[in-house]
């Protein structure tokens, strides 16, 4: 079983004459590609220089304070009760209803509102920038944490500031149980399979539905670059009202009927006939691929653009889509 946990590799592998150091230690790009992503955890020590990373602290609060800014906040023991909630934004006088520990700020799309954060990006070009999400800050005091939880996309958390222990469990799956009663998705049980202090500098990566519980040393910042995850259901709700805004008015036609069809029990091969009429559709020329990358340059806060300046672009057939759009670039 190969180790997940790799040594300082911080400048060692350069890939031209102005690309950023590797951020995956001692093991290479196809590697990682090829064993870590969506497959299993692995920690990088000193994956950053700490001077090549944003200090962030000082401006989640105000970003906090702004209404187009995603922020939450976590406390483990609130006044409603265990892993409370809170939502933003959040004024300064907020900050008085706060214990002195156990509480975490989180800030979503700091690559958006943060320009060195942005920069940070630049480090992941070895997977399609299309795929990201965004980069969440989270500002943690001593014992702060979202709790033992999961989630159903990849993230790559960079120590930015302070230390924090990160123990991470096994995968998860749909009848993983969970705490009842609170705002948060909390697993009922949490074994740790790994228990690992993390430095200013160090990263962890994490595949979706793994286990995992960060807890602030001392006050910390922790960067997620999170990805895409959206759910097929999703998926195919948003292609369904991209087909129609096509005006594709296709309609469903009966496989060949025989008397014995004229029953309550519906015959499979009008099952077959839908699956064939919606594979037809799906294989339409060029459906797919203008739906897809429509779908997966939509931004994250669509409206904000002009405050953001969000571009989230792809190409594909020739063809540039740039915020769901296709672009005249
Ligand atoms: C955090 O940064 O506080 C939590 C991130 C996570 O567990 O996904
Ligand atoms: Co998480």
């Amino acid at each position: 079983m190969r180790s997940v946990v790799r040594g300082s590799c911080a400048d060692v592998e350069r890939v031209g004459v102005n690309a950023l150091p590797h951020i995956l230690g001692d093991i290479s790009t196809e590697e990682f590609l090829q064993h870590y992503w969506q497959r299993q955890p692995l920690l990088v020590r000193s994956a950053f220089a700490v001077d090549s990373l944003p200090v962030v602290s000082s401006e989640l609060a105000v970003l906090a304070e702004d209404p187009d800014v995603e922020s939450r906040i976590v406390l483990e023991a609130g006044p409603t009760g265990p892993w409370e909630l809170r939502s933003g934004p959040f004024r300064a006088a907020d900050r008085q209803t706060l214990p002195a520990t156990s509480w975490t700020l989180l800030v979503q799309a700091i690559d958006l509102w943060v320009p060195e954060a942005r920069e940070l990006l630049r480090y992941f070009d070895f997977l399609p920038r299309w795929r990201l999400d965004d980069i969440m800050a989270s500002f943690a005091v001593e014992g702060g944490s979202v709790g033992p939880h999961f989630d159903q996309y990849d993230v790559f958390l960079i120590q930015a500031e302070g230390q924090r222990r990160w123990q991470i469990g096994s995968t998860c799956g749909d009848d993983t149980p969970l705490l009842s009663g609170c705002d948060l998705q909390i697993l009922a049980e949490f074994q740790p399979l790994h228990d690992w202090l993390v430095e200013p500098g160090d990263m962890l990566y994490l595949p979706p539905k793994v286990a995992h519980w960060g807890v602030a040393r001392s006050e910390c910042v922790t960067l997620s670059v999170g990805f895409r995850s959206p759910t097929l259901a999703d998926m195919l709700g948003d292609l369904a009202i991209e087909i129609s805004a096509q005006g594709n008015d296709q309609h469903y036609t009966d496989p060949a009927l025989t008397p014995a069809m004229a029953a309550e029990d519906i015959d499979p091969a009008f099952i077959d006939q839908a699956r064939d009429l919606l594979s037809a559709l799906l294989n339409e020329d060029g459906l797919l691929e203008d739906w897809f990358a429509r779908y997966m340059t939509l931004p994250k806060y669509p409206g904000l653009e002009h405050r953001t300046g969000e571009a989230r672009t792809v190409r594909i057939g020739g063809r540039a889509y740039r915020n769901g759009e296709i672009s005249e670039d």
